[in-house]
């Protein structure tokens, strides 16, 4: 769906859909009955208009996750909640200056948040480039994972699954089982990944095409860069251009160690407590075969980065995420997942309180903020409205630039960022992106002022 005159105007309706999954009939959850949802395509200045009707059982809400927006009133608000049988009207404002790139959407109801992801409840948002990047077609690839009970309904959660962020056990792109695609030898190719998955990485491989980096969550680097595999934790984004030659590659995601709860158990625990798996999963077939293309035209330099680091620091804070045993429930609401957790799932040691004010900024400053991680998994933290620019990276200087929404905090170790919070006044979150993690009470409050 494209925007014209400057505005999207769409419906977007949740329910429970029966679909086929990989051949099978399934019950998820979709917006406007397909998985993913629409894809929404706009430009820097427009508006995206939204009436969103709830037909869960459950509450829900909307998040335009990355888009630099307000997060006030029937903006990109985190706070509000839509009850079953309701609707709510949004409206999505973005400045002229919005940077380009892939972005998504999914619903953002505190206790919800991980079950609706799961289900099937997230879509694509393009923001168009300012020059166009030459491409022979582009690719919008949104991979999500479920796993699936013999009568086709989304299989029951346990404890285990939820303390370590669940991973479904079917990998999906475009809501379709291992793809097959297909190319002529020589073109290019503009893939925009998303990582809709409630806590899976994944570690994205190629063989035997080559493959350059255009963007990582949000704008474009200046220049594209030779990559061999790319990480997207939870949340994350990618643009990879692929310039094809002729032969059968695969895409895979290879096995992530994103940390486990054995370390903290003292290895007491039995069975399969450390996420992430160890194998490779094929996500997709590109089939590049026929006549030579002619050769692209070269991909214009993008506009240079605004880097942070040349701009004074207003003031500091530090985030640490922990894992606590005999975590309170008291901040759970009722029929949340994560109700009779033995976790606790902090930030600062507080689980997520609506009502609570975390961290207070300043609206026109630059901010440091150290993110700890004291826990034996990595957290991926995620900021909403203003992106982060990563500065020290486990320790180790972050020599160029790079604009992220989602950060990996490795386990037991720290990720330093700078965020210009220069306008938008308001109220809103960060969180693990874990999403069973922020069901649990990892999410804390941010206001600027
Ligand atoms: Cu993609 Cu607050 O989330
Ligand atoms: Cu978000
Ligand atoms: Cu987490």
């Amino acid at each position: 769906l494209s925007s014209s005159d400057g505005v999207l105007e769409l419906d977007l309706e949740t329910a429970s859909t029966r679909i086929q999954v990989g051949g099978r009939e399934a019950s998820v959850q979709t917006f406007n009955g397909s998985l993913p949802g629409p894809t929404l395509r706009v430009a820097p200045g427009d508006t995206i208009r939204v009436t969103m009707t709830n037909r869960l059982e459950a509450p829900t809400n909307l998040h335009v996750h990355g888009l630099h927006v307000s997060p006030e009133g029937n903006g990109d608000n985190p706070f509000l909640s839509i009850g079953p049988g309701k609707s709510f009207d949004y409206e999505f404002i973005l400045p002229e200056d919005h940077p380009p790139g892939t972005y998504w959407y999914h619903p953002h109801r505190h206790g919800y948040v991980a079950d609706q992801v799961a289900a099937g409840l997230y879509g694509a948002i393009l923001v168009e480039d300012l020059e166009p990047v030459p491409a022979a077609r582009e690719r919008v690839m949104v991979v999500s994972d479920l796993s699936l009970d013999g009568s086709g309904n989304l299989a029951e959660v346990n404890q285990m699954q939820q303390m370590m962020g669940r991973e479904g056990e079917v990998v999906l792109v475009n809501g379709q089982v291992r793809p097959r695609l297909t190319a002529a030898p020589g073109e290019r190719e503009r893939w925009r990944i998303v990582n809709a998955c409630p806590s899976r990485y994944l570690r994205l491989q190629l063989e035997g095409q080559r493959v350059q980096l255009l963007s990582r969550d949000l704008g474009r680097l200046p220049v594209p860069e030779e990559t061999t595999e790319v990480l997207l934790t939870p949340g994350n984004r990618v643009e990879l251009l692929v310039e094809t030659t002729e032969g059968s590659a695969k895409l895979v995601t290879a096995p992530v160690s994103r940390g486990g709860m054995d370390a903290m158990m003292g290895g007491a625990m039995m069975g399969d407590n450390s996420a992430g798996g160890d194998e490779a999963i094929e996500l997709l077939t590109l089939e590049v075969s026929g006549d030579r293309a002619q050769t692209p035209n070269p991909v214009p330099a993008g506009p240079a980065l605004r880097d942070l680091r040349q701009e004074p620091v207003a003031a500091r804070h530090t985030l640490d995420f922990a894992m606590g045993m005999g975590g309170g429930s008291a901040m759970m609401d009722g029929a949340g997942s994560g109700e009779n957790t033995m976790m606790a799932f902090t930030i600062n040691g507080r689980e997520f309180d609506a009502a609570r004010t975390d961290t207070a900024v300043a609206v026109g400053t630059v901010q440091e903020w150290t993110l700890t991680n004291s826990s034996p998994m990595d957290h991926p933290v995620h900021l909403h409205v203003w992106p982060m620019q990563v500065i020290e990276d486990d320790g180790r200087d972050v020599p160029e630039p790079r604009w992220q929404d989602v950060v990996n905090v490795p386990a037991r170790r720290q990720v330093k960022v700078l965020i210009a919070f220069d306008d938008f006044p308001g109220r809103t979150v960060y969180h693990c992106h874990i999403l069973d993690h922020e069901d649990q009470g990892m999410m804390g409050t941010v206001e600027a002022r």
